[in-house]
């Protein structure tokens, strides 16, 4: 019997799909695989923000005041330092940085060029920021390896993943990198500083990865289900400084 005309167009549509989805799933690790990607959201020319899972307004009403409760800084006016790793061209870094209500310096970082350019050109539509002192920055990097520029040690106050170690973790050369990815995150973060990883990957199998790699003290939650995929937020602490004053009175 004949195949369904819908079936005989789709078969091959089909095909192509999941060949593009084997090859990005098997070459995640490798940067030329996610310009591709990036130059695919982009034909037509004009470049779109790309969230490869929820976007910035779904998280919006929880991660504003989770980066005051935890990122606070030194005082009020003083910008809270945040880097988002393996950006694309999501809207998140350039959602926070339009709508936080204290100053905050946020830089975003990608190892594709084409991301960061996309992003670059979306952000000529973002209005000024709601704060006059808040700063965006966009750096083509690799964020297993951030050492030098503003990339130093305790630079930041908060980090934020969204998808960027699922992606390392869930390729076959990967998961090495997924965890210098998060010691890099740690070395980059200031005492008292978070880095928040926005995953759909199992507690099961991501709390005792980022032990091993982070350390003890890895805490979760819930985001909620979005299209049947129930979504979390792992969150690693770079432990606050003792001083030694205080240390010894207590
Ligand atoms: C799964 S996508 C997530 C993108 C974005 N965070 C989002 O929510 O849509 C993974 C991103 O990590 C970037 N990436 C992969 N390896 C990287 C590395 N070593 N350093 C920096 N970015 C990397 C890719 O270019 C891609 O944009």
């Amino acid at each position: 019997m004949l195949p369904a005309r819908g079936a005989w167009a789709l078969g091959p549509l089909l095909r192509l799909l999941c060949s593009w989805a084997d090859g990005l799933h098997h070459g995640m690790a490798q940067p030329s695989t996610w310009d591709r990607f990036y130059m695919q959201q982009a034909t037509g020319g004009t470049p779109t923000h790309f969230n490869w899972f929820f976007d910035y307004a779904a998280i919006s009403g929880l991660l504003l005041p989770a980066l005051q409760e935890y990122g606070s800084p030194e005082s009020n006016l003083s910008p809270m330092r945040v880097l988002d790793v393996g950006c694309g061209t999501s809207d998140l870094g350039l959602g926070l940085y339009r709508d936080s209500p204290h100053p905050v310096h946020i830089s975003c970082v990608d190892v594709s060029p084409v991301a960061i350019r996309s992003l670059q050109w979306l952000l000529q539509e973002v209005p000024p920021p709601r704060h006059s002192l808040s700063q965006l920055h966009l750096h083509v990097a690799d964020a297993t390896n951030l050492e030098g520029g503003s990339f130093g040690d305790g630079s930041f106050h908060v980090v934020l993943d969204k998808g960027t170690c699922d992606s390392l973790l869930r390729c076959p050369q990967g998961p090495g990198q997924a965890g210098q990815l998060v010691a890099e995150c740690l070395r980059v973060l200031c005492p008292g500083g978070i880095l928040l990883q926005f995953s759909d990957e199992d507690p099961d199998a991501r709390i005792p990865f980022l032990e091993r790699v982070g350390g003890a003290g890895v805490t979760v939650q819930e985001v909620g289900h979005i299209n049947g995929i129930c979504y979390f937020i792992y969150k690693l602490s770079q432990p606050v400084l003792e001083s030694p004053t205080k240390g010894l009175l207590n």
